[in-house]
């Protein structure tokens, strides 16, 4: 059964990376959530997807040099719609909270791809223990050091290697790492990769897939999970229950 994970929250219905976007995920029966996590000034794991706050809030400058005090007064509702106004930068330790209440998996992808964050990895790992969530958490990421150093903290944490089109290669890599899965764009699903894949037993997960013709013409028994911005709706129109 391919699992369907709401891509920064169920984010066609409400403001990316918020618990609005959880919420509805929720609502639209998602078995899943996919968050993207960055570190403050004062070394709190924060849920959003850009390196600065310009985009998705109401305010300017870089995640890194703000504190969660600063990052909190942050409105990141308004610049979606005005109804959501309200909605704040969610801490990673919240949504944990939220998730360990209900039975949906996590994604957390680490964003180090541009921003290195020292210590990210044993800030999130230490809050999945605490939560007691390892079993229904995922780390992902698109920069191999960080999943390496993932490794090394834990090495039964599930890790997931994101991939955008450096694919050659990605199934050694993956299986040097110890990784229990790919997270790759569906174009991967064409590529001598993918049966790499399927013979070394790694599941493969794919984003964003927002119509049916976004899986490219790929049977979902072949993919173990996708991730959407509109679970129900992609859900309706595959036919999925
Ligand atoms: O995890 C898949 C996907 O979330 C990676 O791309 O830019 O949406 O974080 P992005
Ligand atoms: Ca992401």
């Amino acid at each position: 059964m391919t699992t369907f994970y709401a891509h920064r929250g169920a984010s066609t219905m409400c403001p990316e990376n918020t618990m609005a976007a959880f919420r509805q995920a929720l609502r639209e029966k998602a078995d899943g959530i996919e968050i993207d996590v960055q570190l403050s000034k004062d070394g709190e794991a924060v849920v959003i997807h850009d390196e600065t706050v310009d985009r998705t809030t109401n305010g300017t400058g870089a995640v890194k040099d703000m504190t969660v005090l600063e990052l909190k007064q942050l409105d990141a509702g308004s610049w979606y719609n005005q109804a959501c106004a309200g909605e704040t930068i969610p801490l990673l330790e919240e949504v944990l909270k939220w998730i360990g209440g209900t039975e949906l998996k996590l994604n957390i992808e680490l964003k180090t791809d541009r921003e290195p964050y020292p210590g990210i990895e044993q800030v999130v790992i230490d809050a999945v223990r605490r939560h007691e969530l390892a079993d229904r958490v995922v780390l992902s990421s698109f920069n191999l050091e960080t999943l390496r150093r993932v490794r090394d903290i834990s090495s039964s944490v599930s890790i997931a290697v994101l991939v955008w089109d450096n694919i050659d290669g990605v199934v050694k890599c993956a299986r040097h790492l110890g990784a229990d899965a790919i997270h790759a764009r569906p174009g991967f699903m064409h590529t001598a990769e993918s049966l790499r894949a399927e013979a070394a037993g790694l599941p493969i997960r794919l984003y964003t897939v927002n119509e049916p013709e976004d899986l490219k013409g790929i049977s979902l028994q072949f993919v173990d999970g996708v991730f959407t911005d509109s679970p129900a709706r992609l859900r309706g129109k595959l036919g999925v229950v």
